[in-house]
């Protein structure tokens, strides 16, 4: 295995056009956090790099939709995700912006310098234009239907629900989100990276030499390679991103997944002078944490840039996670179906911990997966109170109770004592094992058990009862319950940092270094404790419910949204219309149509005749309450047999946005046949 001098250590940069939330979280900052804190406590040489992307149509829709610039949108959010990411323990060396003066230059001179290398492709070609705006449609500006999953709301550089990455004139149907109109073509030069070109060395160096990658991320690559590579377009006819620095590209600026990745460098350069040496080294490992729906950008993209650039290095490893769902339901932030950081700061102070511990526990690292309050609950309660928690206040308390607070000695040690220094290295050694290979889940998991272990040592010898016979046994088991609990507050330093923090300070110690865990006892017989406090408390019924009404209510709110009408059906001449032969009616007789639920067998006096018309209506009425009620029928609709019934025309129904039907009735007495016109 390679041996790196340093590490870059990047996290995606979140748009800048909302808060962060729990899905944010798991999918990339909590385990980009560990890995980094890890790495630091290890005393490697690391830069964890953090910051908003603020360019991009997300940005300039939501700033219209607001009535506001982007760079106010950018300016706002900016702040509410640096600061629920300081608060919750993220421990950037930077967390910069794309819209900073260094990454206008950084992504000019990148671009520049590929451009000057003869690398792009000029090219004038047709893009979707809405003429009611007078606006060329880039990315998120354009919907249609994925023509690879028949997703109806596709946009124009992606599909959300497959992930494919598209360009807008594949899609379907497409139309301008802005007017709501169809767009027209309209030729427009634009700079293309010729990804086909790279293709032979895309496929070597990732089929061949990084085998090791996630099977998801390896998979989603290989399925990329094997469709073939086009050509894609770098710039847009948009006037909200970093303007192409070139001549004759007025109004034209960069794809902001070009400019976006290279904010991580940008960021670096602010960061420090020394920048070069942790992206052109080759001993420098760099690694991307990212989420699924940024892979094809991060391994296929963003390295095609870096390598036609010449002078990067490429990422190590690139470990994007699977998706969170919460509560069984797909996080969105237009549903406001999410939990958000700055609200659950606000909601659970000094809880950082347990929802770091609850994302990594539960994380997505192989396939999607799901955030329950109730687990969170759980997770809260049976383990980290139940577990760490408890482990550690006894071993406080009980000192505190038969020695002062102060740490006895080891008078009387057995065999048992011995097996915890090897217990430690060994729990030491698999938690660098799985952090080293992404497995954030399985590290936690192993992090846990020295507190598990600790328990079961208490448990076993019971210092409470031996304390009346055997004081120097009590001494020793105290001390090596001790000796755990600090070994403890570095195993854990990287997943619970704000518990790590706390910990210490209920020993009374200084922050122990990864490499001297399992090697020896480092607290001192006489060393004197700070008074017992409860690392974990229990969190109540109540407040749950609190977050689950929360997320009701968001659920009530968008039913009230979807409410609205649907959109209007194509347009149809007056002749289709006459077509119809629509009447007024009453029900005659009603009864259930044997072995179904829904459906009612009527008896109708249309004024013309009486037939029998089968309807789907059992849901919402019940045969008695509707005869003798007036109705409106299509009576040309040609007969149907339904259920062995012959069904003769159709009542109109009213739908509801929940999908209740009830009859249109004329208004006024009218006869039976009366013609609707
Ligand atoms: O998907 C997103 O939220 C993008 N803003 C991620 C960009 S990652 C990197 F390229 F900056
Ligand atoms: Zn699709």
């Amino acid at each position: 295995m390679k041996i790196f001098k340093r590490y870059t250590v990047t996290s995606a940069l979140p748009y800048a056009n909302g808060p962060i939330h729990i899905g944010h979280l798991a999918g990339v900052y909590v385990p980009a956090d560990i890995y980094c804190r890890y790495l630091r406590l290890r005393g490697k040489d690391v830069l964890f790099i953090g910051g908003s992307d603020e360019h991009g149509v997300p940005i300039t829709i939501k700033a219209k939709k607001e009535g506001i610039s982007p760079q106010d949108v950018v300016n706002r959010y900016h702040e509410i995700i640096k600061k629920s990411f300081e608060e919750f323990g993220i421990s950037f060396d930077i967390y910069s912006r794309t819209t900073s003066k260094v990454h206008y230059e950084t992504a000019s001179e990148i671009f520049k310098t590929i451009y000057d290398k003869g690398e792009f492709i000029e090219k004038v070609t047709a893009q979707y234009f809405d003429e009611e705006e007078n606006q060329f449609l880039a990315d998120r500006y354009i919907t249609g239907t994925c023509p690879h999953c028949g997703n109806e709301n596709a946009y124009g550089d992606q599909c959300e629900k497959c992930g494919t990455s598209l360009n807008a004139t594949d899609l379907i149907n497409p139309k301008s989100t802005l007017s709501g109109s169809k767009p027209v073509l309209k030729e427009t030069k634009h700079w293309f990276l010729p990804l086909d070109k790279y293709e032979p060395w895309l496929r070597k160096w990732i089929l061949e030499e990084h085998k090791e990658w996630k099977a998801n991320v390896y998979g989603q690559c290989k399925s990329w390679l094997d469709q073939g590579l086009q050509p894609r377009a770098v710039s847009r006819d948009l006037d909200w991103g970093v303007p192409v620095p070139v001549e004759g590209a007025e109004g034209k600026v960069l794809y902001v997944w070009f400019d976006a990745p290279i904010g991580y460098i940008s960021a670096t350069k602010e960061l420090t002078d020394k920048w070069e040496l942790y992206w052109k080294d080759q001993e420098t490992k760099l690694v991307h944490f990212i989420g699924k729906d940024n892979i094809v950008f991060h391994c296929i993209v963003f390295p095609t840039v870096l390598k036609a650039e010449g002078s990067y290095i490429l990422p190590e490893n690139v470990p994007a996670n699977e998706f969170l769902n919460l509560e069984n339901d797909k996080i969105s932030t237009s549903r406001n179906w999410a939990v958000w950081l700055h609200e659950y700061l606000v909601d659970f102070p000094d809880k950082q911990d347990v929802l770091r511990y609850t994302l990594t526990a539960n994380a997505p690292e192989t396939k999607d997966n799901d955030f329950t309050w109730a687990d969170f609950q759980a997770r809260n309660n049976n383990e980290l109170v139940a577990i760490l928690g408890n482990f550690v206040n006894r071993a406080m308390v009980l000192t505190h109770k038969y020695f002062d607070g102060k740490i006895p000695e080891i008078t009387a040690e057995t065999d048992y004592e011995k097996q915890m220094l090897e217990e430690t290295k060994k729990i030491k050694s698999n938690i660098e094992y799985s952090i080293e290979n992404y497995r954030f889940r399985e590290a936690l998991k192993e992090a846990m058990e020295l507190a598990r272990w600790g328990n079961k040592y208490l448990a076993d010898t019971e210092p409470w009862k031996l304390i009346k016979t055997d004081e120097a046994r009590v001494k020793t088991i105290l001390n090596i319950s001790l000796q755990i609990a600090a070994n403890i507050s570095t195993l854990i330093e990287p997943f619970l940092p704000f518990t790590a923090d706390k910990l210490r300070h209920l020993l009374n110690i200084e922050k122990i270094g990864w490499e001297k865990i399992g090697t020896e006892y480092h607290l001192k017989a006489g060393h004197a404790l700070n008074p017992a406090t409860l690392l974990f408390e229990k969190i109540e019924d109540d407040a749950i419910k609190a977050q689950v009404d929360k997320l009701l209510q968001s659920k009530k709110n968008n039913e009230a949204a979807a409410a609205i009408a649907k959109p209007q059906k194509q347009d149809i001449s007056f002749d289709d219309f006459s077509k119809m032969d629509i009447r007024t009616g009453t029900i005659l007789t009603a009864e259930k149509v044997a072995k179904t639920k829904k459906l009612l067998k009527l008896t109708i006096d249309t004024g013309i005749d009486k037939r029998c018309v089968v309807s789907g209506i059992a849901e919402y009425y019940t045969s008695e309450e509707i005869i003798g009620k007036k109705v409106v029928i299509l009576v040309n609709l040609a007969p149907r047999e339904i259920k062995g019934i012959q069904s003769q025309g159709m009542i109109l129904m009213a739908e509801n946005s929940d999908g209740c039907l009830c009859f249109v009735a004329p208004e006024k007495n009218i006869m039976n046949g009366g013609e609707i016109k």
